[in-house]
């Protein structure tokens, strides 16, 4: 059995979005531009309803999928579908942009904590132009599997029996994952399969140090073997089959070609986005 090694360690960088909501950009930054099929990872969290209040109000989406996991918070989510959800502690919400979304992700909360991920799945090029779809998964649905030494919360894919109920348009997982204090932990990874880990309380140790607010980028080949540090930690981890396809970004759109970037604004501005 081989495991794993670092590839990379990232810290993310502090940035601010939507309409002036402050966070942590850790994939999509100048320092990891992406991870096919993964281009984008923000985690928003602040007990300062300054850094959030303002939200995320109407905007545009093509060509991906956005998943948002909130720890901690309620927000409320409405689409040009028709779709509205409300997001509350431990939830996910699950968007396939496809051909054309307009959303607005706003704080249904005045103070408290708001903590949370979100991480932009790409779509393989036969699927950009698919229909939006929209799922909420309250906390409930989400499997938890206990095992020795912690626990795991399984969004997307397999893990130890359980399956997610996010339905991802191409390879992948994720899962939330705790653990305790000096225990280790062996997670199965396809190889080829590109994965990643993000460290959001404690320290872990896999051929390196990985702390609080880092993001590590494995190996192509092997399986994960991770070991809490003294305190213990808790981390998110995702994988998927990258589709090593061009990929060309513009804003919220996320397409094969520059053309295709332009075609999205022309939709936007003419009001066609979502129906073409
Ligand atoms: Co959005």
């Amino acid at each position: 059995m081989s495991f794993r090694t670092i590839e990379m360690v990232v810290p993310g960088i502090l940035t601010s979005d939507g309409a002036g909501v402050n966070l942590r950009r850790i994939i999509g930054s100048p320092q990891l531009n992406m991870l096919d099929p993964f281009l984008l990872l923000d985690e928003f969290g602040s007990n300062n309803p300054e850094d959030y209040i303002s939200g995320f109000p109407p905007h545009p989406h093509r060509g991906f999928e956005t998943i948002t996991y909130m720890l901690n918070g309620k927000f409320h989510h409405q689409d040009s579908t028709g779709n509205e959800g409300h997001l509350t502690d431990g939830s996910v919400q699950w968007m396939t942009a496809g051909r054309g979304v307009i959303h607005s992700e706003m704080p249904e909360q005045t103070e408290g904590l708001v903590r949370g991920f979100q991480l932009w799945l790409n779509l393989p090029k036969d699927k950009k132009m698919i229909p939006p779809a929209y799922k909420d998964i309250p906390a409930e649905n989400i499997p938890r599997v206990d095992f020795p030494g912690g626990t795991a919360k399984v969004i997307a894919g397999e893990f130890m029996g359980a399956t997610g109920p996010g339905q991802p348009h191409t390879g992948m997982f994720y899962y939330d994952i705790e653990l305790q204090s000096e225990k280790e932990l062996s997670i199965p990874v396809i190889d080829g399969w590109n994965a990643f880990l993000y460290v959001y309380e404690g320290t872990i140790l896999i051929d390196q140090t990985v702390k609080k607010d880092q993001l590590a980028v494995l190996g192509k080949a092997g399986d994960c073997q991770i070991k809490a540090a003294d305190q213990g930690a808790q981390f998110i981890v995702a994988a998927g089959k990258p589709l090593n396809e061009p990929v060309s970004r513009g804003g919220p759109f996320v397409m094969n070609t520059r053309s295709e970037i332009i075609q999205a604004f022309t939709d936007y501005q003419t009001g066609v986005l979502d129906k073409v």
